[in-house]
């Protein structure tokens, strides 16, 4: 695929893979970003719950709820030309029953214009993942750091690192992928572990701190155009320091407001 071509589809991306076509997916939470990125591009939009983190100013993505979600997802499909829009399904939105999976999975599509779904997890939400993909709705698997389980993994910390959990991971890659899955995210993980699941997948892997073997990459572009005032993980690289020039252009904004600058006196006043 190039950058100019027609939308991107689902079926698109295995095809990629099996060109050993590079897949670009950015997170993006708002109308005028989302155009931004689909112009450049951009093969994959994802309304991450990251939205949690970076819009609504929270430690964790827990609070982050369906309606949350429908919002941006909303806005984000409004602009999308070409570019894939996957959304996230939030905190429990997957987990209690596949019936309620379904429900808000659709609620995403129907109401709010994906064309996918992402879910974070491995055997618990295997039968959610299939009941969804049965009803037509594309879906998206996470593993590795999967934030919403924060609490259980302890902490922001990577995953996959004991022969053991190695192992666990790439047996749950595989049962999503029976289940249904069309693109894993692997966040956090070892770039060998992340290179060998790769490796023994159909579908593509889509990598965030996860070396240069996946099929893919993705970022959450507050932190890659330096928008993110805290700590950022170690493997972002920032493209642009947009906060500082946003941060410039306020300064500079109320600077000339306080001395009179601006707005320049009209024409008329000045006579
Ligand atoms: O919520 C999110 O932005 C994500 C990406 C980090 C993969 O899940």
């Amino acid at each position: 695929m190039t950058p100019a071509s027609k939308r991107v589809r689902v079926p698109d991306l295995v095809e990629m893979k099996k060109r050993g076509e590079k897949i670009v997916a950015l997170t993006a939470y708002d109308f005028t970003m989302a155009q931004i990125f689909d112009r450049a591009g951009i093969d994959i939009l994802l309304v991450g719950d990251s939205l949690g983190n970076v819009i609504m100013g929270c430690e964790t993505t827990l609070p982050v709820t369906m309606e949350a979600m429908l919002h941006h997802t909303a806005a984000v499909s409004r602009a999308a030309r070409r570019a894939l829009v996957v959304a996230d399904m939030p905190f429990l939105a997957a987990q209690i029953t596949p019936e309620l999976a379904l429900r808000n999975a659709g609620r995403l599509v129907a109401e709010a214009g994906a064309a996918a779904v992402k879910i974070e997890g491995g055997r618990p939400v295997a039968e959610a993942v299939r009941k969804i993909v049965e009803a037509g709705i594309p879906v998206m698997g996470h593993l590795g750091l999967t934030p919403q389980a924060v609490h259980q993994l302890g902490g922001f910390r990577k995953q996959g690192r004991s022969p053991e959990e190695a192992a666990m991971l790439a047996e749950q890659a595989r049962l999503l992928q029976e289940a249904g899955i069309f693109a894993v995210v692997l966040e956090n993980v070892p770039a060998e572990l992340a290179s060998r699941i790769t490796a023994d997948l159909r579908v593509p892997t889509i990598g965030i701190g996860a070396g240069a073997g996946c099929d893919g990459q993705v970022l959450v572009c507050y932190d890659m155009l330096g928008l993110s005032q805290g700590a950022i993980p170690p493997f972002v690289k920032r493209y642009a320091e947009l906060g500082a020039k946003m941060e410039e252009a306020a300064r500079e904004y109320a600077a000339e407001v306080r001395r009179g600058e601006f707005p320049p006196l009209a024409k008329t006043e000045e006579a």
